[in-house]
């Protein structure tokens, strides 16, 4: 596997596979890497002849008294697992490969207000502007023809489908179902910081949340009742509750009657450390059940 660290280092890799007509897939990560991240990798491998994977640990997604300083850096794990992933290319850039004048003189991003100032964006107001405008570098520079996201982020998948819509990138976004720990806990680098006891704990989110799910597809279900009953129970269990939400999957719009396509998401604190899910969900077929029709 080969490494770039700046620019010109990455288009010198870049440049040959091009002249090939070879097929590239970026995966944007922020290192740390998990089998949710390898998994990536491996839905990259199947669509490109090359793999890029990034590592870099985006300053301009945290907001003030966020982790940014405490997110977990492990480059040379990161690297080995790579190599094994059988990743083409590890691209680990410095800030100046990705900032080149600096945070104070970079051009930034605003993410579809729409879409990005819900959920996620209400709690961490700005997040999404970081993330787009890190994405919109990163496919600058690689120029990919696939780019891998994970549904565990299931907002970000749709922030960063919608800017790549709307800006015009030629490239198609291939989104990876969220690998699991057996016991349904959603693997994130963050589950590193779950103490013992609250690593038991942390499950209880997908299971609430599969619940909430089931509910939500039922025929005549009511999402706020749902939304409510999965709250609660989280709160009677010691989380501090962000948000539950039952959305269409489309758009994270609030869903109508009519709605199959739905996701319930949810944010919460599992002692010191913020978790987020999501599972989806299907609602009644109205073909099947002309009364769901509005
Ligand atoms: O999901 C992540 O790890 C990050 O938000 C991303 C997409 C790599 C941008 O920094």
């Amino acid at each position: 596997m080969r490494q770039a660290r700046t620019r010109e280092q990455l288009w010198s890799q870049i440049r040959p596979w091009r002249a090939a007509g070879q097929r590239i897939a970026l995966v944007p990560t922020m290192g740390n890497l998990h089998d949710g991240h390898l998994a990536l990798v491996e839905a990259a491998r199947r669509h490109a002849d090359r793999v890029i994977t990034s590592l870099y640990v985006n300053p301009t997604q945290f907001g003030a008294g966020e982790d940014f300083a405490r997110y977990p850096r492990t480059p040379e794990d990161d690297l080995q697992h790579l190599r094994a992933a059988r990743c083409d290319l590890a691209f680990v850039p410095d800030d100046a490969a990705i900032y080149p004048l600096g945070l104070d003189g970079a051009t930034l991003l605003r993410a579809a207000p729409a879409l990005a100032g819900i959920l996620e964006g209400v709690v961490r107001p700005g997040h999404f502007d970081g993330v787009v405008t890190v994405v919109a570098r990163l496919l600058n520079l690689c120029a990919p023809d696939f780019a891998v996201f994970g549904e565990k982020d299931y907002q970000q998948l749709l922030v960063v489908r919608r800017m790549v819509e709307d800006l015009g990138y030629p490239l198609r976004i291939v989104p990876v179902p969220t690998v699991r720990e057996p016991d349904g806990l959603a693997l994130s680098s963050r589950n590193r910081f779950l103490g013992a006891s609250e690593r038991t704990a942390a499950n209880r989110l997908s299971a609430v949340l599969r619940d909430a799910a089931d509910q939500a597809g039922q025929d005549g279900a009511d999402h706020r009742e749902v939304e409510r009953v999965a709250l609660e129970r989280l709160q009677q269990e010691g989380w501090r509750v962000d948000y539950v939400a039952v959305r269409r999957a489309l758009d994270l719009g609030e869903p109508g009657r009519g709605d199959r396509d739905l996701r319930v998401l949810a944010a919460a604190w599992c002692g010191q450390t913020r978790l987020i899910d999501n599972c989806p969900a299907s609602g009644p077929d109205p073909a099947a059940h002309p009364t769901a029709q509005a």
